[in-house]
């Protein structure tokens, strides 16, 4: 198959999804505990006004209701060991993007991140895959193009497809080589509103067929693209997207949809497309600009 990357409705003439080979579910994912998190510099707007703010103890106990939730909805939890100094770490999304090739054969391609503070991080989830058997794959050396892994790529439900989001932590250009490590082609969208600064922040596939986005996230084309291959596109309101970092949920063995608690105007249209709603409480997460997606990273 081709490993196309799509970045305009133009490209996508002749492209269906229906042609898209039929991508098994993630077999389970990797958490990281907040032993060192921290609020300590502003990397994105919602951190503003938190430096040093973080209740470790409340966190703690948030992110084993998200652990927790996660185990519940049948989606086993693997950890990794959490590195001191390393604040930010225990947001899973960012270090690589795991997946598989059509073979079969288990890849995670590992980040290149855009903060100095957290490059440190992906050195030991290259460790974690390579004990596990998957091949580790990184972008070519001499580059200095960003990659956030899945922070910023998705895996369309079901399918042997990625959606790629660029303009803040990630570059365009690294598409190519996401695109090749997973024999996957990747359809671009463009975010243009430094609030939704990864793609996680305002797009999330509900099922093979609807996604949840906040729309002024994204430049007009990626909208766009959005509505060209999703046929149910639902969205949240302001509050929820912002104050509750609604779209950064996650949807679990296709049934489960695990969200922020008091995200309504989210938890409506989950009800309505036939998914289970459980609700977790994030907010010392949403301090540092992440909620339930981000916490951990989709494995194979
Ligand atoms: N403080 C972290 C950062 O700015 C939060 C990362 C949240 N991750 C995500 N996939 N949205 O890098």
């Amino acid at each position: 198959m081709s490993v196309k990357v799509y970045v305009n409705v133009h490209d996508l003439k002749g492209f269906s999804i229906k042609n898209c080979p039929v991508m098994e579910e993630p077999s389970g994912v990797l958490m990281c505990a907040p032993d060192h998190y921290q609020v300590l510099t502003v990397k994105n707007p919602y951190m503003r006004g938190h430096i040093g703010g973080v209740d470790l103890p409340k966190a703690r106990r948030q992110w084993a209701e998200v652990k927790e939730a996660f185990d519940s909805a049948g989606c086993p939890v693997s950890l990794i060991a959490p590195t001191p100094g390393l604040e930010d770490m225990v947001f899973c999304a960012n270090q690589s993007l795991a997946g598989t090739r059509p073979d079969g054969q288990k890849v995670a391609l590992i980040a290149a991140m855009r903060h100095v503070s957290r490059r440190r991080e992906v050195e030991a989830f290259e460790a974690w895959y390579a004990e596990r058997g998957y091949r580790v794959v990184k972008l070519k050396p001499g580059g200095h193009a960003t990659f956030e892994g899945s922070g910023d790529t998705v895996w369309h439900p079901g399918r042997r497809l990625l959606w790629g989001g660029y303009g803040f932590r990630t570059d365009a250009e690294v598409f190519t080589q996401v695109a090749e490590a997973f024999k996957t082609p990747v359809i671009l969208l463009k975010l243009v509103n430094a609030r939704f600064y990864h793609l996680d922040t305002c797009f999330c596939p509900l099922t093979p067929e609807s996604v949840l986005i906040y729309p002024a996230a994204f430049e007009a084309a990626s909208l766009e693209l959005i509505l060209k291959i999703f046929p149910i596109v639902v969205t949240a309101n302001e509050t929820d997207a912002v104050a509750r970092m609604a779209c950064n949920a996650s949807v679990a063995r296709s049934r489960t949809a695990i969200v922020q608690k008091g995200s309504l105007s989210v938890a409506n249209h989950m009800h309505a497309l036939g998914l289970g709603v459980c609700e977790v409480d994030t907010s010392e997460f949403i301090k540092s600009g992440g909620s339930v997606y981000c916490l951990k990273q989709l494995l194979w």
